[in-house]
């Protein structure tokens, strides 16, 4: 696929592809977190475990069920870290979209309905204000984005960059803080499409998939 056949369309191959995979890896980053918080919480699967070994005869003090209960949190929470890294991945794929294609660097579509708004007489403009804070919304999750994989990926390297504790905390509490955008930001999509659609606004989901409506 060169640069001139993949970006001929409204929605190009490459922008599409990358749409269904970054879908599919934020579901499956907040899925770990939901895990992480739920099945998998150690404060939890300490006690249950420390009963259930007491149950069939065993002993195991509470520092070693929390640990066993931590162990397996963090095996589980290794899918955390490779879905990251595959987001990290994506990022970059999606900089190349906007190289070959600069109509599709992020604010972009904000930009160009900020200046054509401007150009509207006053009556006019409450149709207008709709569509433009909706590609907002899409830039600011974008922004969203490159924050999350920066965060992440210092949290991940931050033995091999070798960052304090105190350097390292305000980090992951930024990174635990924006998890709530990235939250909000999925149902917000889904169901802002799905009224869209009903709306009259017909083919966006087409277009994501094959690339015209
Ligand atoms: C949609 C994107 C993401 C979400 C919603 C998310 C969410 C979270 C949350 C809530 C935590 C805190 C868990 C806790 O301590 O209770 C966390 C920690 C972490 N995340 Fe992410 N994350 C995302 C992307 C990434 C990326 C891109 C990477 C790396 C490339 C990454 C790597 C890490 C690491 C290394 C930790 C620290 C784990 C620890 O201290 O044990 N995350 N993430």
């Amino acid at each position: 696929m060169d640069a001139s056949t993949v970006f001929t369309s409204p929605r190009p191959a490459l922008l599409r592809a990358w749409h269904g995979l970054n879908g599919v890896v934020i579901l499956g980053l907040l899925g770990t977190v939901l895990l992480r918080k739920t099945v998998f919480n150690y404060r939890t699967n300490g006690p249950l475990i420390e009963a259930k070994v007491a149950a069939v005869g065993g002993a195991v003090s509470t520092d070693g069920a929390v640990a066993v209960a931590k162990l397996l949190r963090d095996q589980m929470w290794e899918w955390h870290l490779a879905l990251g890294v595959a987001l990290a991945v994506l990022f970059v794929v999606r900089v190349v979209v906007a190289v070959l294609d600069p109509e599709l660097v992020p604010f972009r579509a904000f930009a160009r309905a900020v200046s054509s708004f401007r150009g509207l007489p006053s009556a006019a403009r409450s149709t207008a204000l709709h569509p433009m804070l909706v590609k907002l919304l899409h830039g600011a999750f974008y922004a969203l984005l490159v924050a999350m994989v920066a965060s992440g990926l210092v949290l991940l390297f931050k033995d091999n960059l070798g960052l304090a504790k105190e350097a390292v905390s305000p980090v992951k509490e930024a990174h635990e803080l924006m998890m709530w955008g990235v939250a909000a930001f999925v149902p917000l999509h889904v169901v802002g499409v799905v009224v869209a659609e009903l709306r009259g606004e017909r083919g966006l989901v087409s277009q994501m998939i094959h690339g015209r409506t």
